[in-house]
Formats: structure tokens, sequence, C-alpha cells
């Protein structure tokens, strides 16, 4: 047991130690039932006489904290206390270097809490539906591989790119989506987030441009802030990111990179089309910029036609592609990859070793076994199906619970609808009704590089409930804005 202990101070040690296992008994941290050292050994331990852990424990089991068990040794008692992690104590001022990091205002994006909790809150937020994760067949696949692989599962892996059979598959789920890549070009990462982490460092430093869509990815946008770039956006439209627009802006921002959601695009829902895409190609040739596509939902198609992946038209390594099973499987597996050609690939692996070491080799070869045995596809399917009926089900609910002056354009695939509200109802502000009326959404100030041109839009995950919830949700948001003053010659 380490108990800190300072031998010059003027607080006597069987004090110090008392007091540092008082303070684990009352946090919780030692828990009820733990069996403590005896006294003879935690005194050799801690370089002690055995009556100073003797008066210690006394002093403990007088304050009902602990009890001797005759023939069996001492133990900690069951606190009412017990869970209720004892407060800082404020008269000591933070060291200097922690008071950079005060914040004034309190993050700028964190799950809102409802206001009233008479109603269950139906929140049309997060990525997918809990219900819909394979949970029991990703069970027996873990179980499958601990069997197999016995103890290599639980060592870090491989470090130069993640599981080669891994690698494997996702060459090959990319190959069924028309995009050539070799494993060896793949690098396994945390999620795709970290890809996209992993790329902005390598490839741009604080202080640089990088253009985004308009709107855009919120917690892509509160990356390229944390890692000091300045984010210029690009406005969309029906096909996606506005290319047309670009060439000015390329001339005039000098970006290092080009950060773009070509499939089912978040928040907004809309798809690329395909001239564009390759049009944006042949811009990123033009004016040597990367482009970054984030492909985090592109399986997710319910109706129209496939667009090609811009790495898919890329022959000379100008496109990076990130892909995630977080949104096809389950949000907590972490677990996203990269595909990049060039001398880049192997400083992005490199950046990746320094900083986290490895993802998960359990996980990883978890996944492999999964997704071998085809139980991807045919989840993947049936998600398609139940989320195709959800996106119906709150098209219909907007039709049916919203006044007319909100627009939408039906999303072919994806989680999301993008939602226009009539002028003069702030999202942020709508928020806060919606949730007084049990209904949680995403305002659309979080997309935009400046939050004030999103004030008129609102995100709605249309996958996370099941549609009785979809219709009493939307019901709920119709309420909110009723309240919040939408005239009535709008319903
Ligand atoms: C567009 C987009 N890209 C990337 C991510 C990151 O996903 P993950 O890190 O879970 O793979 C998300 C998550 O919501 C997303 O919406």
């Amino acid at each position: 047991m380490r108990i800190p202990l300072d031998r010059q101070s003027e607080i006597p040690v069987y004090e110090q130690i008392e007091k540092t296992l008082r303070k684990n008994i009352l946090s919780g941290n030692l828990a009820p039932e733990t069996r403590l050292p005896g006294t003879r050994t935690l005194a050799e331990e801690l370089g002690v006489s055995r009556i100073t852990v003797k008066n210690a424990y006394a002093w403990l089991e007088s304050d009902g904290l602990i009890a001797t068990r005759a023939g069996s040794g001492t133990y900690v008692l069951a606190q009412e206390e017990i869970g209720a992690v004892p407060k800082l104590d404020k008269t000591i001022p933070w060291p200097l270097w922690q008071q950079q990091f005060y914040r004034e205002e309190p993050p700028p994006v964190g799950p809102a809490r409802p206001q009233r909790d008479r109603l269950q809150l139906i929140q049309f937020t997060g990525v997918g539906d809990p219900d819909q994760f394979p949970l029991r067949d990703f069970t027996k696949s873990l179980l499958a591989v601990l069997r197999r692989d016995g103890v290599a599962a639980l060592e870090y892996g491989d470090f130069n790119g993640g599981h080669l059979p891994l690698r494997r598959t996702i060459a090959h789920i990319l190959a069924s989506q028309g995009i050539q890549a070799r494993p060896e070009n793949i690098l396994v990462t945390s999620g795709s987030q970290q890809a996209l982490s992993l790329i902005c460092q390598v490839l741009l430093k604080a202080g640089d441009v990088i253009l985004v869509e308009k709107p855009t990815y919120n917690f892509a946008l509160e990356l390229f802030r944390d890692l000091g770039y300045i984010v210029e956006g690009i406005p969309i439209d029906g096909n996606g990111m506005r290319v047309e627009d670009l060439e000015l802006l390329l001339q005039q921002a000098h970006p290092k990179l080009i950060y773009t959601i070509p499939n089912f695009q978040n928040p907004s829902g809309v798809c690329m089309s395909s001239p564009r895409r390759r049009q944006l190609l042949a811009l990123s040739d033009r004016y040597n910029i990367p482009i970054l596509e984030d492909d985090f939902a592109g399986d997710l198609r319910y109706d129209g036609r496939t667009q090609p992946a811009i790495k898919g038209l890329d022959n000379g390594g100008r496109v990076i592609y990130t892909g995630t099973f977080s949104k096809m499987l389950m949000p907590g597996l972490r677990m996203g990859f990269l595909l990049a050609d060039g001398p880049i690939f192997a400083r992005l692996v490199e950046h990746k070793r320094v900083h986290d070491l490895a993802t998960s080799s359990l996980l990883q070869r978890t996944l492999d076994e999964y997704v071998t045995v085809g139980r991807y596809q045919a989840h993947l399917r049936r998600s398609c199906r139940v989320y195709s009926k959800r996106r119906e089900a709150m098209l219909a609910a907007i039709g049916r619970h919203l006044p007319k002056e909100v627009t939408v354009d039906p999303p072919q695939g994806g989680l999301f609808i993008w939602l226009r509200l009539p002028e003069g109802i702030p999202s942020p502000e709508l928020l806060e009704a919606a949730l007084e009326e049990g209904v949680e959404f995403a305002p659309g100030t979080r997309f935009f590089p400046d939050p004030a041109e999103g004030e008129r839009y609102l995100r709605l995950n249309f996958a996370t409930q099941p549609p009785e919830n979809i219709e009493a949700g939307i019901r709920r948001l119709g309420k909110a804005m009723k309240y919040k003053g939408v005239s009535s010659d709008h319903w």
C-alpha cells in the first residue's frame, strides 16, 4: 500500500497514515470489506515501527471506519458517505500554471440537460441507436478471438498500421465502394476522430488555414480550433460543397488542407455531386492542396445512386480518406481508419505510434472476426432498413407538426435531417424551449465556423429513436416553436 510520508513534517507519522487511509475510505477508493495489510507488513513497507501503524489503525477503528476481526484481519467498514469524494479545499489556490485554463464560458458543446424531469427526454442527438448494436454477435466474436489467439490478443499488436488481417478486410470493404486500397496503405485508428487529428497534425501547424464546408461536423471544428488553425468555410447547397466558389478562396486564403464530408454530410445530410467531386480533385491538383475525405456514414444509403468516392477518383495521392465503424456498428468500439498513398503514410503511422502506441489489439481482432464472418453486411442491411423507416417517420412527423415555413431537404441516407427555421427563432433559444417540452436537438450554431450563421438551422438525428418517439418528439418540437412565437398563420 502506497502511503506518502513526510518525515520532516510536524504532523506525526501515525497521523499521516491515519489521514491517508481515512481519505481513501471516505472517498470510496478503499471499498467496504477491503482487507487492510497487517500492521507488521505495513510497518515494514513504510519503514516505520509497528506501534505507529497500530496507533493509526486504532484511531480509524475508534471512528468506526475499520474493524479488526479476530483471526481474520482488519477490514474497511461500510460508510454512509462512501462514494462521496471529499470536497476540494477551496482555500488553497490553484497553482499559477493552472490559472490559464480558467474558462469564462461553459464549453460550447456538451449534452444539454432537460430542465423538466416530468417528461422523459427524447434526444435527436448522438449517432446511432444502441438497441441496434450487435451485442450478442459481437460477444461471440470476442470470445472466439480470446479462445483462438489467447494472450497474443492481449499484446500491443502491430505498431505499423494495425492488425494486418483487419486492414485486409478494410481493403475488401473499400473495394466494394470502388476504392482500390492496399492493406499497407491503411492505418487503423482509435475512431476516425483520431485519424482527422493525426492527418491535421502532420500537415498543418497552428496559424495555418483549413477549408471546411459550411456547415460542417462540429467536433472537427472543435479539433481545428483546438489545434490553432484558421477555419475558412465554403457554403454548401443541395449538391454539397459549392466547389465553384472554391478557387477564389484557394487563391486568397492559401489553405493547407481541404476537409470535406461528401456523403450524407454531417450535419446537412447532403451528398456532393459527381461533377463537383471531380472538380474538387482537379483544384486540389492545380493548387497543390491535399483533400481530407471523411466518409463517416457512406454505407448508410437508403435510396438514390452511389457517387464515387473522391479517393476512388484519385490516382496520385492527393486525397487522404478516413472511415469509421462507429456509425455502421457502434461508437464505443473506437475503431476507424485512414487510407493514404505516398510518403505521408509512413509519417502518419509514426505520428500515431508516438502519440498513443496502438489501437486495442483485442478489439481489432474481434472486429475482424465479426466482419469476416459476414455478419457485418447483414447488420448493415438491417440498420439501413431500420434507419430508412425512421427517416420516413421523421419527415412525415415534420410535415404534420412543424410550421410550413420550416424547410428540409430529405437526405438519401446517413443519420441527419437538417432543418431551416422560419425567421426570428434562433436555434439555441429554441433548444431551451424544446428541452422544457422534453426534446433535444443540436442547434445549427455548433456547425459553422461563425456560430451566428447557424442560428436559423437545427440538426435532428432520426436514427436514434423508434418511430413512436419520433412522432412524440417532433410534436414536442412543434409545441416549443409555437411557444417561441411562430405566428399562428404559419401553421
Ligand atoms: C463526420 C464525422 N466524422 C468523424 C466522426 C468521428 O467518429 P469516430 O471517431 O467515432 O469514428 C464523426 C462522429 O460523429 C462524424 O460525424
